[in-house]
């Protein structure tokens, strides 16, 4: 847990990793990057729209629940959120918490952790806000905790969870249960429901999440100066029951090549790039996955139709 302030960090450069999922077969790149500055308008505006109910679900369930939350939680945490993208979130459940020892905003993306965490801490003068550049989907380095702190607990909304595959989440919680010893997770999870309703939440009306997944191809354009012909490839969201998630694609429409840093790669027509995946979970199903990675699944809050829950998974003391 108490790694040093000036662990090395290592992100993987986009370029680097698209060549890598370009060369393997099936071609996949990682979701994380999708949140350049362009990619992180596109999910502000995805959240927003009236088919994704994840983002509104959790809300409410934060403004019915913060306070049986922050119970859980118990006073003067150290309280660790995995990416900062949660504006309202993590407000409604600061405003509840009894005197947080300190909110450290974890995130991949420097410029944008910086601007959420000046903004956060001049509307909150009495709180402690340490922002933090990390990978946390590699490991779990997380910055000493600060004197008066009587527990860690870490913040993970929005389903991101749902990006792991569930051994990739094992993985991910057994790290939180030794860095959260003492603590506990409060994680937002997505629910297995009718595939219609996840089929439109991924598959707006007004392309959104076309234009988001996309944005990828956009993105090797503005940095790599990449050709994608963005009109020749098809946004592909389904959901595989038996897998439990939604997969999304990048569709090559047609045979084409495009050249990557130097490297050519050819495209025939339907030729998928996998993009995403986005793992759907039942409440007794995620709780198995968090007591295999030695977590212990207290309270849970879900939304009537159990279409989102929220779960308190402490970690014991070692
Ligand atoms: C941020 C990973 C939770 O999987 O629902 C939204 C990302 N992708 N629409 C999700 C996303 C397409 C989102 N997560």
């Amino acid at each position: 847990m108490n790694a040093p302030a000036e662990a090395p960090l290592y992100v993987q450069p986009f370029g680097e990793a698209l060549l890598q999922g370009l060369r393997r077969q099936p071609r996949a790149v990682p979701p994380k990057y999708f949140y350049d500055a362009a990619g992180s308008a596109l999910f502000e505006r995805i959240c927003a729209l009236p088919e994704y109910y994840p983002t509104r679900t959790e809300i409410g369930l934060l403004q019915r629940h913060a306070r049986e939350m922050a119970e859980c939680i118990g006073p003067a945490a150290d309280l660790v959120e995995f990416g900062a993208g949660a504006q309202r979130k993590i407000r409604l459940l600061l405003a509840a918490l009894a005197r947080p020892a300190r909110y450290v905003p974890v995130d991949v993306s420097a410029q944008h952790l910086h601007a959420h965490a000046r903004a956060l801490a001049a509307e909150l003068p009495a709180l402690v806000v340490l922002p933090w550049v990390a990978d946390f989907s590699a490991e779990l380095v997380l910055p000493q905790p600060p004197p008066g702190a009587r527990r860690r607990v870490g913040f993970f909304p929005g389903s991101s969870i749902g990006n792991f595959t569930p051994e990739e989440a094992v993985q991910f919680l057994r790290r939180c249960a030794v860095a959260l010893a003492g603590g506990g997770l409060l994680v937002g999870v997505d629910l297995v429901k009718d595939p219609a309703v996840l089929h439109r939440a991924y598959n707006d009306a007004a392309g959104v999440t076309a234009a988001f997944n996309k944005n990828l191809l956009a993105r090797a354009n503005r940095e790599l100066g990449a050709r994608f012909d963005l009109d020749g490839y098809f946004h592909h969201a389904h959901y595989d029951p038996r897998a439990q998630r939604i997969e999304m694609h990048l569709v090559s429409a047609r045979r084409q090549q495009v050249l990557v840093c130097g490297e050519r790669f050819g495209f025939d027509e339907g030729d998928a790039l996998h993009t995403e995946h986005s793992c759907k979970y039942t409440v007794p199903g995620f709780q198995r996955l968090a007591r295999e990675a030695g977590l212990q699944p207290q309270a849970v809050w879900c939304d009537d139709a159990a279409w989102f829950s929220v779960h308190w998974l402490a970690a014991p003391p070692v």
